[in-house]
Order: C-alpha cells, then structure tokens, then sequence
C-alpha cells in the first residue's frame, strides 16, 4: 500500500534526513517507526503525503508514484495526525474534527454529524466537548481529537506522529489499547512515528528501527526483540529486551504443564471468591507472569476458547515459552 524505494531527502542546507530508505507497508498493517530525535521519522512520513518531497527515489501509493499524483487528491486519501497535535485553537472541537470534510465540500450538517460519529468513536461525548475549544481539554482528550480529525474522511491511509505523545503513561497506554481495538475494525494502512520503544512494540505489527536517516532493522517487534540485527538495534532495544518480549509472546499449548488430578471441576454460578488465576490460551506471556507473581501457588490455570481449563503454566513454562519464541 506505501512503498519506500530508496529514498533519499537531503534538505536545502545540506542536511541528508533519511538516506536510500526503502520499505514497504502492506494494506491494513500498522508499521510503527521508531528512533531517536532528528533521526528522519517526520521526515519520512511527511514524503508520503507530499508535504515533503524527496531529492531521490520513489514513494508509491497504491500502486502509484506519488510524484505524479495530485497532492490535493492524494492527500484526501490520507488522514494525518500531526506531532503536538496541532488543532485549530480558535474552533470548536467538533469543527476541527469536521475540517476535512468541510475541506471535501461536504455539506455543513454532514460535516457535522460525521465529526460527532468520529468524537464518540474515540471515546468523546460530542454534546459535552464538542462545543469546546481545544484549550478547554485534557492533553489526552486533545489527542483524541487529532485521532478523530485525521479518521473523519475514512481514508485508507493513517500517518501519525507521535499521536500519544504528550501525555503521561497511564492516559497513554489507555489511549493506545483504545487506539489499537478500533483499528482491529477499521484496519487501516498505518505509519505510527514514535520514540518510545515500548509504544512501537505494542502497536506495530512490524516495526522500523531507526539509525541516523536510515532504518536498521524493519520486521515484526518478536523478531526485532529476540534477534536484533546490530549493535546498535540491540543497545536501542535495551538490555531487558527478553523482559520486553513478554509483552508480544503468546502462552501456547507448548508452555502448558498438565492439570493437577485433583483440581475442582468449574462450578458456573459458584458463590463469589477471590478472582481465578486463570489466562486464555494466546494470552500474553507478560499477562501470565503478572498474575503468576501476585500468587503464592506458582502456577496458573490456562483455559480454552471455551473457558475450560487446558493446563497449568508455571515459572518454568514463562521460561519455556521465551526460549521456544527465541528458536
Ligand atoms: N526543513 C528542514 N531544513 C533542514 N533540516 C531539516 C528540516 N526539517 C528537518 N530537518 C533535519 O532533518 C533531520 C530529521 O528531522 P525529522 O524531523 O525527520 O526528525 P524526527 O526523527 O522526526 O525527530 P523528532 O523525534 O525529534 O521529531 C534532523 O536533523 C532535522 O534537523
Ligand atoms: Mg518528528
């Protein structure tokens, strides 16, 4: 859906900000981009919609080179959520979220209603801060804001900069799991720019690590985490890079130890008791430990699709589990 075939801007002053870049994002995929500061990620997200052009190689959209495409045309195809945000400060919340539409030349009404449709979807009760100027929200809320504005002409393609950036770490993984349930229904083609490591492995079906103006390893956050390409993607990863791994490994039948003989059988409708220690198969190993240490027992139930238990997970089984992912 985008594809990146060495790339190279150098800016008029003679700096090069990303240097013979080429890769591909495949339609509906979230490729995250992620990097240290001035290494080239706006950059590279703003030759996509022509806000940038490159001094060599191609960007093809759909199948197209972007040269010969029409910015305006191009762009209607493009929702863009830029770095701090960048709302109108002098109109409403529900104006800004409308703003492409209107640009479209929807009609007023349409417009509006469409804005008020994308307000609620990222979780924003259009009667309470639709009439609200920017100033007048919570950094997170102001977020969402950018995130409705940049999905309100249903464009395929999403680009994204820094979209949770600038708010703290509880707001910001809410917002990211918001973030991620809804693109499992709209699934669109997403570049998602962030520093933070940890952001661009929770949301990246793939991810692209970069080094100054080029990418040093693009694949999936599992691979990234269990073999870094170089040195300096190991160094950029950290060096509790297993740990992060828990957080993108599933529990598997593998990791499973058998049920004891005598575990109770499920009693549906049994008076209420401490919550189960129980994960779904597919779970996340990083879920699992977290349960598993706030035990005394040193095990865990893992239960089906059904519900039924399947098996116990135990330290050993973590242990297990991560070194298999390593294979
Ligand atoms: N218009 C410009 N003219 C000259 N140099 C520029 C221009 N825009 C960006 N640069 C330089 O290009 C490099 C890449 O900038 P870019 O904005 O792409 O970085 P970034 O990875 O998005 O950084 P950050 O994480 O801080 O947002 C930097 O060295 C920056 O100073
Ligand atoms: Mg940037």
């Amino acid at each position: 859906m985008i594809r990146f075939e060495q790339v190279t801007k150098r800016y008029p002053d003679g700096t090069t900000a990303v240097d013979d870049l080429s890769f591909e994002v495949a339609e509906g995929e979230l490729v995250t981009l992620v990097g240290p500061s001035g290494c080239g990620k706006t950059t590279t997200m703003m030759m996509v919609n022509r806000l940038v052009e490159p001094t060599a190689g191609r960007v093809l959209v759909d199948g197209h080179d972007i040269a010969g495409v029409d910015p305006v045309a191009l762009r209607r195809k493009i929702g863009y959520v830029i770095q701090q945000v960048g709302l109108f400060p002098h109109r409403t919340v529900l104006d800004n979220t409308a703003t492409v539409p209107a640009l479209l030349g929807w009609k007023k009404t349409a417009a509006r209603a469409r804005a008020a449709e994308l307000l609620e979807l990222v979780g924003l009760d259009p009667a309470v801060h639709g009439s609200r100027y920017p100033a007048q929200l919570s950094g997170g809320q102001r977020q969402r804001v950018g995130v409705a504005r940049a999905l309100a002409a249903d464009p395929p393609v999403l680009l994204m900069d820094e979209p949770f950036g600038a708010v703290d770490p509880v707001v910001r993984e809410r917002l990211q799991n918001e973030f991620l349930a809804l693109q499992a229904t709209v699934r669109k083609t997403v570049l998602l720019v962030t520093h933070d490591i940890e952001e661009a492995v929770r949301m990246g079906d793939r991810m692209a690590v970069y080094g100054q103006g080029r990418i040093e390893q693009f694949d999936t956050p599992a691979t990234v985490l269990a073999s870094p390409a170089t040195p300096y993607v190991a160094d950029f990863v950290g060096g509790d890079r297993a740990l992060k791994r828990l957080a993108v490994t599933p529990v598997t039948a593998e990791d499973l130890d058998p049920l004891p003989d005598d575990a109770p059988a499920p009693v549906p409708g049994a008076a209420p008791g401490p919550a189960p220690r129980s994960v779904p198969l597919g779970g996340t190993l990083k879920d699992a430990l977290a349960l598993l240490l706030q035990d005394d027992s040193g095990h865990l139930t893992v239960t089906g699709a059904d519900g039924r238990p399947l098996g116990t997970l135990t330290p050993a089984g973590v242990h297990r589990a991560l070194r298999r992912a390593d294979a």
